[in-house]
């Protein structure tokens, strides 16, 4: 008999159904309707090359049949049977949960498919469990978290991101009408080009248009594939990368995936403001998500390797005088490390730098006001260190090939238990010792020569590895619960909601032009909570342009505020200026990390970037403007409309031509001029309602 299980969230509807055969089938997914009129359409059979198979919506398809579509699941069984057949067997539905079993009974294996939504938001939390319940074991090939059906055959347009390391996030859309397209990683880790997430929009906008997004919660190997059949039909499968991947599960043993959050708006601001609040609500971890985050300064653009006391405490007085309320010291600190050549996997405070220990610096900082903060990157050693000479089979590696060197270091094979917990023990012992409340984990290459002789399957350590990575984290969090973790991967390398599920927040690019970063910060903010994305200013603003101090924080505070200068080469000027705007982010920090955002302008489309902050009572909005032409040619008169306020309130508007009292319906339908008249000029503008 036919079931229909219908997903309500707050605008929208997820509607399955069970077929008369078993097949659990994908109905609808966009706008509300009657519930009673959903039903699940009849299967007929096209011609002897295209069966009902390979064509009919199914809502997780396994590999065998006559599908020759991209599965979301692919096995073999024990007597090398590759073909699966799965059939709806139970389901429980309640308050926001539905999960849905699928079994192949004659393996006896089960597969749930986990739905979890709330009335608040249109986003769906989907993610798979596959338990074996047989008496042999089962090697999986292929595990997805999701499989999407978009609605009709019309072409959609899909979006992802083509970056590179010091140029993250850079969007990228095309036209999707034939073919497969695939975004995916095989680093180990997100890396920089492909970030976990799809959009699939048809005539979309800022403001409208339907928009059908997935975001995927897993920093290891990952792989989305969109692919447009025969008759016209879009289906994506998302999860974890099945290149090089296999998982052995012996009986009686699960495995479940990561999470893939889904969701269906009106336009593309709708989708970042919901994704926002879902971050900050359910995906980052709870005891930050909801505080707004410190002012950090960071001493790595200033000082490289060259750390020491005196050099640190330097800038930590000029950084607590302007207002920062944490001090991280980078890269440098520990064991034998000059330079990239060594040190890394010695955990312990290099002498000569430190010739009283390291709370010299600590409690000269934390007397400055500040919290201190502190540079590891765990999941590396280099040949020069004590850990290598002392453990080289800690590394990955093959015993008759050469390891090949990136930034002269080697990844950790966090697979090893012990290699875990010596992992987690160094960083234990530091925090255990010192007054350290804040981590940046760093990770500054790919792996190679990815042999794991202590693994049964050596196909499984991608996915091992991430867990492990997640696990320390974690464990690390739970004992120093007010430890904040910031993920970082050469920059943006592993900025993306499997790490924001445990760290706190990322570092999203080692490329800190404040040109280039408005592009890297908006293609972040597309899907990414703001709050999470560190951005500093720092003294990059000489690379053929150079830019004000005043443009420098106008792009950073469109993030969590930090401050990676020389503070020592500061004028007086200088130092006025970063006090006045630290003490104008403090104001305003709690509207840009949490309140709604809209792109007004960005430079692709308008040769300019606006984006306003609105609180969620619609009382205070701020608006930042940069020019980003960079000749005076091409600077134009623009106009700008404000978005999101109360069109019956009255606003106090703080423009650098004055203060104005206007209308929420003037500011929002009349056109304002933005007076920059010359390249690489910003402002801010504060709203407020009287
Ligand atoms: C790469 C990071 O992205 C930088 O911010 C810095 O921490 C360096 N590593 C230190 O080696």
């Amino acid at each position: 008999m036919e079931k229909i299980f219908v997903i309500e969230t707050k605008n929208t509807h997820y509607v399955m159904g069970v077929s008369n055969e078993g097949i659990v089938r994908h109905i609808h997914w966009g706008k509300k309707a009657c519930a009673d009129d959903y039903n699940v359409s009849p299967e007929w059979e096209r011609n002897s090359n295209h069966s009902e198979l390979d064509y009919i919506s199914e809502e997780y398809s396994p590999f065998g049949g006559t599908r020759y579509r991209s599965c979301a699941f692919k096995c073999e069984y024990y007597d090398k049977c590759r073909d699966t057949v799965l059939t709806f067997k139970d389901a429980k539905q309640h308050d926001g949960m539905l999960d849905i079993t699928l079994t192949d009974e004659a393996y006896d294996i089960d597969i749930i498919l986990h739905y979890r939504w709330s009335g608040n938001d249109d986003i769906i939390t989907r993610y798979a469990t596959v338990i074996n319940a047989s008496e042999h074991d089962l090697t999986i090939e292929k595990l997805m978290s999701a499989e999407l059906m978009l609605p009709s055959e019309d072409i959609y347009d899909i979006t992802n991101t083509n970056g590179s390391w010091a140029g993250e996030f850079q969007l990228e859309t095309s036209p999707f009408k034939a073919g497969s397209i695939r975004f995916e990683t095989h680093r180990g880790t997100t890396g920089h080009v492909n970030s976990p997430f799809l959009i699939m929009s048809k005539n979309a906008t800022e403001d409208f248009g339907d928009v059908y997004f997935v975001a995927l919660g897993w920093g290891g190997n990952f792989k989305m594939e969109a692919q447009r059949d025969f008759i016209g039909m879009t289906r994506i499968t998302i999860g974890l990368n099945d290149f090089d991947f296999s998982k052995i599960l012996h009986p009686g043993e699960s495995i479940t995936t990561p999470k893939a959050y889904i969701g269906y708006t009106n336009g593309f601001a709708e989708m970042s403001n919901q994704m926002n609040d879902f971050a900050v609500n359910n995906i980052l971890p709870k005891s930050f998500a909801k505080k707004p985050l410190p002012v950090l300064y960071n001493s790595w653009e200033a000082t490289g390797f060259d750390v020491n006391v005196e050099g640190q405490l330097k800038l930590a007085k000029i950084a607590a005088d302007i207002g920062c309320e944490l001090f991280v010291m980078d890269d440098g600190w520990f064991g034998q490390r000059k330079d990239d050549h060594a040190g890394l996997g010695d955990w312990y405070v290099n002498e000569e730098k430190f010739p009283n220990g390291i709370d010299e610096l600590i409690d000269g900082v934390n007397a400055l006001g500040m919290d201190f903060g502190l540079w590891f990157e765990p999941e590396m050693v280099n040949e020069d260190s004590d850990l290598y000479r002392e453990h080289p089979e800690w590394a990955y590696h093959y015993d008759k090939r050469k390891p090949s060197l990136l930034r002269n270091q080697l990844v950790l094979n966090l697979t090893m238990p012990e290699v875990k917990q010596y992992v987690f023990d160094v960083m234990d012992k530091m925090l255990a010792a010192h007054n350290i409340r804040y981590i940046k984990w760093d990770m500054n290459r790919p792996f190679s020569e990815i042999g794991a002789p202590n693994l049964e399957n050596q196909r499984d350590l991608w996915y091992l590895h991430t867990l492990a990575v997640y696990d320390v984290a974690d464990k690390l969090k739970e004992k120093y619960p007010y430890l904040q973790i910031e993920a970082c991967s050469s920059g943006g390398g592993r900025a993306e909601y499997g790490a924001l599920e445990h760290f706190d927040m990322a570092w999203t690019s080692d490329n800190t032009d404040p040109v280039d970063r408005l592009e890297i910060q908006r293609g972040f903010s597309m899907l990414y909570p703001r709050k999470s994305m560190r951005a500093w200013v720092t003294d990059w603003n000489s690379h053929s342009r150079p830019t004000s101090l005043d443009f420098r924080f106008n792009v950073s505070m469109q993030g969590s505020l930090s401050i990676g200068s020389n503070l020592l080469n500061y004028t007086d000027e200088d130092i006025e200026k970063c006090k006045y705007y630290i003490a104008l982010y403090k104001d305003i920090r709690e509207l840009v990390q949490f309140g709604k955002l809209y792109r007004l302008k960005n430079y692709r489309a308008d040769g300019m970037y606006a984006n306003q902050y609105v609180s969620e009572d619609k009382s205070q909005s701020v608006l930042f403007i940069c020019s980003t032409a960079t000749s005076f040619f091409n600077r134009q008169f623009k106009t700008v409309l404000l978005k999101g306020l109360d069109e019956n309130a009255t606003y106090r508007v703080n423009t650098p031509e004055g203060e104005k009292i206007r209308s929420g319906s003037y500011l929002m339908n009349v056109p304002h001029p933005i007076r920059l008249a010359y390249p690489l000029e910003s402002v801010i503008w504060r709203i407020e309602k009287m």
